[in-house]
């Protein structure tokens, strides 16, 4: 039988970095590629230990179907940390979700018609553009200037073609690692009222920082209704047990309620009473801060590899917090060609083109620093410049 598909599925392609992942998943490979914490890191014996006492405690209803919009416990538990962060969240105002993957991906679903504009980043997650992509979206790009948000010219662009959102991952960005300035995020909020446009909120790695005062969310910049929130604990906790959440109006929740009920009713019982448990009887910042020492070796030890053995035609971000450096190398160069090269060498990265919703090649790749250990980091650093060299 010839399987006739609805016409988005010519808009699903294969995530490039999942393709990747299998090949650097063999053991003399050294992967900056992928987006992977720290797995020495993990809090096992911590996690193990919630698991055994939610099931051990002789309440069957952990193991019960539960509301879509989540554990009410944690919800509250989890606006009482955004409120920490200056956003204004009671526990109605937190949705639950598998990951914030899955948060776009239910946003994405409210909000998009076939041909509706997302105006993002240029570059952006990866996981972000595949999701809006597969809703048959369009994008454009959000105007800058030397890095910086070219506001007149995002001002017109806003008038010129209505954006249906607005998608930005303003902290410790994936995948350049760059972070919008307060100016920046207080435009951004004024225009997203202004223009009545929500803005995507995008924040996994804000808890990863490694210098400098924390900055505030947009969202607590921003009028109630004017920014989705998404969170995670994917960076913080641990990615394998795919837990996030979106702070909204609630309005807004309702919605996403119908939307998560036809995809998968709700997040798992288990993990979310679990992770309830962690949070309140480990020391969950205690951790975070563990977590911050540890990549900001990393974070240094790549910056000071990267100059030890590159030329000066050859440029990075250094950015304050999150998993990623962004390397740009001169203009003939491009690194979806130069890839191949680099396996052979045993080393991986991601090439930029596929962060970019509008362009086809590119002379950056991304490069992580929270997975590779030490050696890894001087060892795959220097094969890397060895094939840059010669090219
Ligand atoms: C910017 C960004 N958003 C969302 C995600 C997905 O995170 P989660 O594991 O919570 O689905 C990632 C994962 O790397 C990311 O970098």
């Amino acid at each position: 039988m010839t399987h006739i598909y609805a016409e988005r599925v010519n808009c699903m392609a294969n995530s490039a970095i999942r393709e990747l992942l299998k090949v650097t998943e063999q053991p003399n490979v050294i992967s900056f590629a992928g987006g992977l914490p720290a797995p020495e890191l993990f809090p096992l014996s911590d996690i193990r230990e919630s698991y055994d006492r939610v099931l051990g405690a002789g309440d069957p209803s952990v193991l019960q179907y539960g509301t879509t919009e989540g554990f009410l416990p944690l919800r509250e538990e989890i606006s009482a940390q955004m409120r920490g962060k200056g956003i204004q969240a009671e526990a109605d105002n937190i949705f639950l979700t598998n990951g914030s993957q899955q948060g776009l991906d239910l946003i994405a679903k409210l909000f998009l018609n076939p041909g509706d504009e997302v105006l993002l980043q240029n570059p952006s997650y990866l996981g972000a553009i595949q999701t809006f992509r597969s809703y048959q979206a369009n994008f454009r790009v959000i105007p800058t200037f030397e890095g910086i948000i070219d506001i007149p010219a995002l001002e017109l662009s806003l008038q010129a073609c209505q954006p249906k959102l607005i998608y930005l991952a303003p902290t410790y960005q994936n995948p350049t690692g760059t972070t919008l300035t307060i100016e920046e995020r207080k435009t951004i909020a004024r225009l997203a009222s202004q223009y009545e446009i929500p803005v995507i909120e995008d924040d996994p790695y804000g808890e990863l920082r490694y210098e400098g005062p924390a900055i505030a969310p947009i969202k607590s910049l921003a009028a109630e209704d004017a920014v989705i929130y998404l969170g995670t604990f994917s960076k913080t906790l641990a990615p394998g047990l795919r837990l996030g959440w979106i702070v909204a109006d609630r309005e807004l929740i309702t919605k996403l309620i119908v939307a998560k009920q036809g995809t998968d009713l709700h997040t798992s019982t288990l993990l979310q009473r679990a992770t309830h448990y962690y949070l309140t009887h480990f020391n969950a910042s205690e951790h975070i801060e563990k977590i911050r020492q540890s990549y900001k070796v990393r974070r240094d030890l790549m910056l000071a590899e990267l100059k030890a053995n590159f030329s000066t035609q050859v440029i990075w971000t250094e950015p304050t917090g999150g998993m990623f450096i962004w390397l740009t190398l001169p203009d003939n160069y491009d690194t979806v060609k130069l890839l191949p090269r680099a396996l052979a060498a045993n080393v991986a990265y991601v090439p930029g083109a596929h962060f970019f919703a509008r362009q086809e090649s590119s002379s950056s790749m991304r490069l992580n620093f929270s997975n590779p250990t030490a050696l890894q980091i001087k060892q795959g650093l220097k094969a890397l410049a060895e094939i840059v060299a010669v090219d």
